[in-house]
């Protein structure tokens, strides 16, 4: 069997590193493919070398655009890549325009899709990801799914359960697999901030973002909260653009920088205070360390990491982002749990049932 790995963005990669990983050691024919959908060093290149992911085999160079030209590119330039290749399993993960785009190309061309995170569902169809999302578990052969809430959903629209594995998370497998790296390197002490001593926060969500009301009433926010205790602000590049095109400025304890390496980021986010954020995968990272999470956003398509974790819908109120802040700076917030099968070996269960599949 040869499999297609493929990697766009920078969620993905912490996501099938492991995957792919695995596969090497379970001696899989398998080849990496790159969509350039991120493409700045630090949004891209960084991870393979600290993830030890082996490098694409093909990249495409897509670049960025609007979602149907950006969607398009990856189309046209995915659908050559498996016409030369002919792959018997095209691998894919989470939930960005790349996943959507080479999940149809594929189906289309009567191969097979394994998708890594499936089932997730925000149910708000205005988030770009949730269409991506939907579209890419009913074209998918294999299921791979991180929690129990996804199973509910896939059942609910009709997937047939003998497609569907519950694997747990293999973004927290990367999370295990690198925290003590990560903390070794000291990157708070290296900003001049004390362990516990600071909060992190990241935006980047069209909604939040794109918008000048919203991302006003953010920023007021984060100035509001780091009043309270410093705030290390790792800043998107759509972020960025619009924060110097409205002229935004922040306070003098928020303190921003460029969008971080993994090692860097998870180093700092282990021994956060608190972390604002609207990201969908820094919810379930914080709920695997244990570190309250004020999500900016009004759903979430992880409901696990409210019902078990630490993470808790804040939505971009300033007054309700205030009040939480509170109640982590006086211990007023749950401690959570770890979910099951976050334990560091989604990959291996993943591997197994490829394994399984491939001699069906
Ligand atoms: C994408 C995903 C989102 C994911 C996020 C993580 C979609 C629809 N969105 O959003 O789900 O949470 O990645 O970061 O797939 N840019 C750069 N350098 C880069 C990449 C992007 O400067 O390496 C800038 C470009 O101006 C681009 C903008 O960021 O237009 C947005 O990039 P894009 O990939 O379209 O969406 P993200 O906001 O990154």
């Amino acid at each position: 069997m040869r499999v297609c790995n493929v990697v766009a963005a920078r969620p993905n990669f912490m996501k099938m590193a492991p995957v792919v990983l695995e596969q090497v050691r379970r001696g899989f024919d398998q080849f990496l493919v790159h969509t350039g959908q991120h493409y700045d060093a630090n949004m891209s290149e960084v991870f393979f070398d600290e993830l030890g992911m082996p490098r694409p085999d093909v990249h495409l160079n897509v670049g960025s655009g609007t979602h149907a030209s950006q969607t398009a590119a990856v189309l046209t330039a995915f659908e050559r890549v498996c016409q030369e290749r002919r792959p018997d399993l095209v691998v894919v993960a989470g939930d960005v325009n790349s996943t959507l785009a080479c999940a149809l190309t594929a189906a289309k061309l009567n191969i097979p899709v394994a998708h890594v995170e499936a089932g997730l569902r925000s149910f708000d169809r205005t988030m770009p990801e949730e269409v991506n999302r939907v579209v890419t578990d009913h074209l998918s052969d294999l299921l791979f799914a991180t929690e129990d809430d996804a199973l509910v959903n896939l059942g609910r629209e009709g997937i047939d359960d003998g497609r569907v594995h519950l694997v747990g998370n293999c973004m927290v497998d990367s999370l295990f697999r690198h925290l003590e790296t990560a903390v070794g390197r000291r990157p708070c002490e290296r900003l001049g901030l004390e362990p516990s001593g600071y909060a992190l926060v990241t935006l980047h969500r069209p909604s939040n973002v794109d918008e000048e009301a919203p991302l006003r009433r953010l920023v007021d926010a984060v100035n509001g909260a780091s009043r309270r205790l410093p705030i290390v602000f790792p800043v998107h590049p759509r972020t960025r653009e619009r924060l110097g095109r409205l002229a935004l400025t922040v306070a003098p304890h928020v303190l921003l920088a460029e969008p971080m390496p993994y090692l860097e980021f998870l180093g700092l986010m282990a021994r956060a205070r608190f972390v604002l954020t609207d990201s969908g995968g820094i919810q379930e990272e914080t709920t695997a360390l244990g570190i309250p999470c004020m999500t900016l956003r009004e759903n979430t398509e992880r409901p696990v990491t409210i019902s078990q974790g630490t993470n808790r819908l804040i939505g971009s109120d300033p007054s309700r982002i205030a009040a939480a802040v509170d109640a982590v700076l006086s211990g007023r917030w749950p401690e959570g749990v770890r979910p099951a099968l976050w334990d560091g070996h989604a990959a291996e269960r993943i591997g197994e049932v490829l394994s399984g599949w491939e001699s069906r």
